[in-house]
């Protein structure tokens, strides 16, 4: 692997087969400090044999989209699905310069929110696309948020059973989370992301001007995440984030640099992770941390604008380091500073008292957990961490702790 130079910043390329891309993917540089060496962009290579596709990510890179789409076009023509708080802000931008491009653009816009990741919605989307008469060769493009990169990669991946994808993720959450994995889907009544693909794009755009008008609490539920892959593996990173975080969240221009950082630092933890684990069944079940609580949570809150899924994570990271502390198994400082960091950058850190369905008790919370799709053999698995940067997979926890762990938290 080796820098080269290109029209798009610093580029890492990555030579590897699928099997071994993530742990190449890994070995990337040391990150340098951002504002001392400023590319506006760095990209990263996702090495997938005949499938490689970059990760860009940094600034401008929405107003240079067609000198990056256009290249990974099988035919100039393209389809975009975006949302209704997205469509004013980027749309029209991004359709003009296509256009000028000599590409023929059409586009569907859906209703913004977690409802669009359904059956319905789907279905609209792709009859859209039909009437429009894409071909195997249209590319669909996702513009938006995670909602509309799951609702749009898997529509891009059944129609004509599989046409050409590229995402502009538009959120913090999406850029650090959505980018690697290759992860699409939708939700049924049953529950959230029950069918699915996995799909690989052929290009992502993280751009992080776009950043700057997304509403701060969906900013901080993208940090949440951020902040949960310096918990898993890496104390340095967490160190660093207890230091910049006010720049990182602060917007202007000292942010880009810092943000563009966090999500690189994510995208190459998260690929770390999945290494050898592609389908969930171990290690890769650390990116869960927080998850098992933050979920119960979501469940009784009604996955909506009660509690966003980031903001379940941090209450959950802070459970499950409070848990961990009393279990004897992490030192009570490293978990009173997880506490302390999420809570002075504006993220909860305690479980809420109330939701959709009345009080919610710790044992409603377990019994959510018991339903959680992480459980196995009837157990259910809990992240844990012996500090901070140091979490580990165990099924070997007394539930008489997790409710004392969570009394104790509302109480607080
Ligand atoms: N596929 C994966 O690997 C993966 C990973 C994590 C999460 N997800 C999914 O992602 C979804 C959550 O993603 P999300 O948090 O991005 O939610 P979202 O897509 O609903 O976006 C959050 C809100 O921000 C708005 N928005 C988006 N970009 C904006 C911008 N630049 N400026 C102003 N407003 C903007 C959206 O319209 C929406 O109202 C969930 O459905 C989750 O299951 C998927
Ligand atoms: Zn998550």
């Amino acid at each position: 692997m080796a820098p080269d130079a290109g029209h798009c910043g610093r580029i890492w390329r990555i030579d590897a087969p699928l099997h071994k891309f993530v742990r190449e993917f890994f070995v990337t540089p040391p990150d340098t400090n951002p504002a001392e060496t400023d590319p506006a962009t760095e990209t990263l290579t996702v090495a997938l044999g005949t499938r490689a596709y970059p990760i860009h990510v940094g600034r401008g890179l929405l107003a240079r989209a067609a000198e990056l789409i256009v290249p990974k076009l099988a035919r100039p023509r393209i389809y975009i699905v975006t949302d209704s708080h997205v469509a004013p802000l980027y749309l029209q931008p991004l359709v003009t310069q296509l256009k000028a491009a000599g590409v023929r653009c059409d586009h569907t816009i859906v209703p913004a929110g977690e409802a669009s990741k359904d059956i319905g919605p789907l279905a609209q989307v792709l009859n859209a696309m039909i009437a429009a008469r894409c071909e195997r060769s249209t590319t669909v493009v996702a513009l938006g948020g995670g909602v509309i990169g799951d609702l749009a990669g898997f529509a891009a991946s059944i129609l004509l059973r599989g046409v050409p994808f590229i995402q502009i993720p538009t959120t913090l959450l999406s850029q650090v989370d959505s980018s690697v994995g290759g992860k699409t889907g939708i939700n049924m009544p049953a529950g959230k992301n029950l069918i699915g693909t996995f799909y690989q794009p052929k290009l992502v755009l993280a751009d992080t001007d776009t950043l700057q008008t997304l509403p701060r609490r969906e900013l901080l539920a993208g940090y949440a995440e951020v902040a949960k892959y310096g918990l898993i593996d890496d104390a340095d990173f967490w160190a660093w984030l207890e230091q910049n975080a006010s720049g990182v969240l602060g917007g202007g221009e000292a942010s880009h640099a810092l943000l563009r950082r966090c999500i690189l630092t994510s995208c190459r933890a998260k690929a770390r992770v999945v290494a050898d684990d592609e389908r969930e069944a171990g290690a890769r079940a650390l990116l869960n941390l927080g998850h098992t609580f933050g979920h119960a949570l979501e469940a009784e809150t009604g996955y909506g604008a009660e509690l966003l899924h980031g903001e379940g994570v941090a209450i959950g990271m802070v459970l499950a380091f409070d848990l961990s502390a009393r279990l004897g198994l992490c030192p009570p400082e490293d978990a009173a500073r997880v506490r302390e960091h999420l809570r002075s950058v504006g993220l909860p850190v305690r479980p809420p008292r109330a939701g959709r369905f009345g009080p919610i008790t710790p044992k409603r919370l377990i019994d959510h957990m018991g339903q959680d799709k992480k459980v196995k053999d009837g157990a259910v698995q809990f992240i844990l961490a012996r500090g901070i940067g140091k979490a580990f997979i165990t099924a070997d926890v007394p539930m008489a702790k997790v409710e004392e762990t969570l009394a104790a938290a509302q109480a607080s």
